[in-house]
């Protein structure tokens, strides 16, 4: 196999701090350790990377977190991006503290897709992140899209929830969004000790997001972001699983708050290297033989649903 020379997609996770304390969060914002919670990199290690990630033609970024409009710097860091050439700029926030200048300043500094989290309908939504917080975020999708109408909603199913998504769904329909994806929650973080959803269950949601298409036409784009299953077969291989298994030899990279990098923030092992010690390309070149010794295969521990929080390594 060839070198692969960037990563397509590189995720950063720019702050662990949030105003919101969801009951899934596999990032486990609000209880991180303090090494990853102080010392964020600065504007210009974030911006001196962009520019790296830029040279190597990678196609596509993500700023996410914890809740990266919590960053006083990201309107600079987007405005720094615009002048690159990345085909994507994606944010993922909570949507709470988006006011209707925080989204028109984020459409002028150059970003060109926005994801905004809602796990359900008010009470739904708001015993998995928190009082007041679904009212708090329809305001910041409301505002949002007045400058993004393309805004996409991420709605994470467990147990509890995902019989509600359907409402939610039609609710968003009503108020004006055109896409959303579904996606079960992953056993990670405080998700780790939860329940994943069966293969029935998926199956289920599955067919509803069929109907759903359907009724709401060409109006609105409803997806089952659940890459690890096969439509419609008895998935025995993924009941109770969460996991998101993605090849781990150079399809994306992420960095975390201090610098390191790691090859999938989701399951990714072993950190690659330190920002703060090398530059993103040398990390990249130098882990090729560990892309590429071998594909991953999903190991029992992950078919049994018993992912560990390797990717944050918390105490
Ligand atoms: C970690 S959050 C960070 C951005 C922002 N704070 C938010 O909530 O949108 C990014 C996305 O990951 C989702 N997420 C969190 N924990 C998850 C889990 N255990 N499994 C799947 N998705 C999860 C969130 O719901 C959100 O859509
Ligand atoms: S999912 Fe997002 S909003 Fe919720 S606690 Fe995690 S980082 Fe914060």
């Amino acid at each position: 196999m060839e070198l692969v020379s960037a990563p397509v997609r590189f995720v950063i996770d720019i702050t662990y701090r949030c105003n919101m304390h969801c009951t899934h969060c596999h990032a486990k914002a609000g209880e991180v350790a303090p090494r990853l919670l102080e010392n964020e990199l600065t504007t210009t290690e974030v911006t001196d990377l962009l520019k790296e990630l830029d040279e190597m033609k990678v196609f596509d970024i993500t700023i996410t977190g914890g809740e990266p409009i919590l960053r006083s710097d990201l309107i600079e860091i987007i405005r720094y991006s615009r002048n690159l050439n990345f085909s994507t700029l994606t944010l993922i926030t909570n949507g709470s503290l988006v006011s209707e200048e925080t989204a028109k300043s984020l459409l002028h500094a150059g970003l060109n897709q926005i994801r905004v989290s809602l796990d359900g309908l008010e009470s739904v939504n708001d015993e998995i992140r928190g009082p007041g917080n679904f009212e708090k975020a329809t305001k910041g999708i409301e505002n949002l899209l007045k400058f993004f109408p393309s805004l996409k909603i991420l709605t994470v199913l467990t147990r509890k929830n995902y019989k509600n998504f359907p409402e939610l769904t039609e609710y968003l329909a009503e108020l004006g969004v055109k896409r959303q994806d579904v996606i079960p929650v992953r056993k990670l973080g405080r998700a780790s000790s939860m329940l994943g959803l069966c293969s029935q269950e998926i199956n289920w949601i599955y067919a509803e997001t069929l109907k759903l298409n359907q009724k709401l036409k060409n109006s609105f784009c409803l997806v089952l972001n659940c890459p690890m299953m096969r439509i419609g077969t008895e998935i025995a291989e993924i009941k109770d699983v969460c996991g998101y298994i993605e090849d781990d030899r150079g399809s994306g990279a992420t960095v975390i708050t201090n610098g390191d990098i790691f090859l999938n923030r989701l399951w990714g092992k072993e950190k690659l290297g330190n920002l703060r010690e090398n530059k993103f390309r040398d990390i990249w070149e130098r882990s090729f033989q560990e892309r590429t010794k071998k594909k991953h295969t999903i190991t029992d521990k992950e078919k049994s649903g018993e992912l560990t929080n390797i990717y944050y390594n918390i105490p």
